[in-house]
């Protein structure tokens, strides 16, 4: 197992590329089982959660190549229609078979994902909607089985106790493009990765209009046929890379991006007094003032995005005051304080808040990733911290960040890795 070791107090410098999105590659993927003909898809970001969807769809029947970011499906029938726990516990977006299956195959068999460090992610939502559309679903032996003579188009309130639900939107698309008569979504996830699904449904056939907006309206088809589409850039990783080069206090450019997508992350940094330029597709970060504390609040897109809370209390931890920050997507989601704190931070956690009083500085210290998001936060500390950081675990990074050390390290950073 390996681990990132970083020597801090770096300013980052140049130009840096996006990757394609991660939370868009993986149901644009799962929905390739919606038809026999070949798809390909490109900007796929190389990745171990890529990579387990990869294994998931050839466990299937599907043939899968990949090869520089783009992803060629062929021909295949599926035929068992079971998604393993073995897979499907090592990715929570595996679950998101079950919607293409049901809808295409009218029987499906996907394991319930476990647990999961962030929080209670229950899947009541996605089971909510698909019974919605006639079919029926039972729980076996930690397995949602999923059985429907025809689907049928329904009226579908989809909102839960923290909102709308991305995969749950998803699943229930991707089995109402294949139901019979017209499916309304109602309090549909807006993520800039469901339009995207959306867009490469229309492309194999599909009739869906209103993704991106609360209300989305499905009109069933008969068949869906093949098609070729490039995913959008991951806005997690650029805001990622935007507190990276404000973090370290750099003059950095990073292309690839599409800044409607960031657009509650730099209007909470702008409050907190950075500027950005107003190019649609690169953000320049260049802030030689100081920052100042601002509290953020976690929400559905268009909202601030849960994904970046970490990042973004990393940042605070090095900016003088006090900064609330709250969860409320996953109220638990906060493995990095304690993290973070260990290099020196002043985080108090109470319930869904985190209370940061911004230090004068971080220092080095061995830490240890717990998901993700959280591993992103302490390698952003480590950049600032004064001497060596070591991240361990870093494996959970390499489930969402395509070559992040090797990116840091063409800006400058001292970043490199080492076995554990
Ligand atoms: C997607 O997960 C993302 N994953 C997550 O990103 C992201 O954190 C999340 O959306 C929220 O933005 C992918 O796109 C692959 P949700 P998803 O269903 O769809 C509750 C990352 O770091 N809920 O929108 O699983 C749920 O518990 C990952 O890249 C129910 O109550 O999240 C949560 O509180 C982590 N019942 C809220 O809704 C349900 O049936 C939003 O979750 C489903 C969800």
């Amino acid at each position: 197992m390996d681990k990132l070791v970083i020597e801090g107090g770096c300013r980052l410098k140049g130009e840096v590329t996006v990757s394609g999105s991660k939370n868009s590659a993986l149901p644009i993927l799962a929905a390739t089982l919606l038809t026999e003909h070949t798809c390909i898809i490109k900007d796929v970001p190389n990745l171990r959660d890529t990579n387990t969807m990869f294994k998931i769809l050839r466990s299937l029947g599907k043939n899968v190549e990949f090869d520089k970011g783009v992803v060629t499906i062929t021909h295949a029938r599926c035929t068992e229609c079971v998604a393993d726990y073995k897979l499907v516990s090592t990715m929570r977006a595996s679950f998101c078979v079950l919607g293409p299956l049901v809808g295409k195959y009218k029987k499906a068999k996907v394991s319930l994902p476990g647990g999961c460090v962030i929080g209670v992610r229950p899947v009541d939502l996605h089971l909510k909607g698909l019974k919605a559309l006639n079919i029926d679903i039972t729980i076996e032996s930690g397995y949602v089985v999923a059985k429907a003579r025809i689907l049928k188009g329904a009226h579908i309130y989809l909102g839960g106790e923290y909102g709308s639900s991305v995969l749950a939107t998803d699943n229930v698309m991707m089995a109402a493009v294949l139901s019979q008569g017209k499916t309304v979504i109602e309090s549909a996830a807006c993520e800039p990765e469901v339009a995207d699904l959306a867009e490469f449904l229309i492309k194999m056939g599909a009739k869906i209009k209103g993704h991106g907006t609360p209300t989305i309206e499905i009109e069933g088809v008969r068949h869906l046929h093949g098609a070729e589409h490039k995913v959008i850039p991951d806005r997690i990783e650029a805001g990622t890379l935007v507190i990276a080069g404000l973090i370290t206090q750099g003059d950095i450019v990073i292309k690839n991006v599409l800044r409607r997508h960031l657009g509650a992350l730099i209007d909470k940094l702008e409050e907190s007094g950075a500027s950005f330029g107003r190019e649609d597709t690169l953000i320049r970060v260049h802030c030689k003032r100081r920052l100042k504390p601002i509290n953020v609040t976690t929400l559905p897109y268009p909202g601030f995005a849960t994904d970046m809370q970490a990042q973004m209390v990393s940042l605070m931890c090095v900016t003088k005051g006090i900064s609330v920050i709250t969860e409320k997507i996953y109220p638990d989601r906060f493995m990095h304080v304690a993290e973070l704190n260990r290099m020196g931070a002043h985080i108090q956690r109470e319930g869904p808040h985190a209370i940061v009083e911004g230090a004068a500085h971080l220092s080095g210290a061995p830490v240890m990733a717990s998901d993700l998001r959280a591993s992103a936060s302490l390698v952003l500390a480590g950049l600032v911290a004064k001497g060596i950081t070591s991240v361990s675990r870093i494996y959970h990074l390499e489930r969402g960040y395509e070559n992040l050390e090797s990116k840091l390290q063409k800006l400058g950073a001292k970043i490199w890795r080492e076995k554990e």
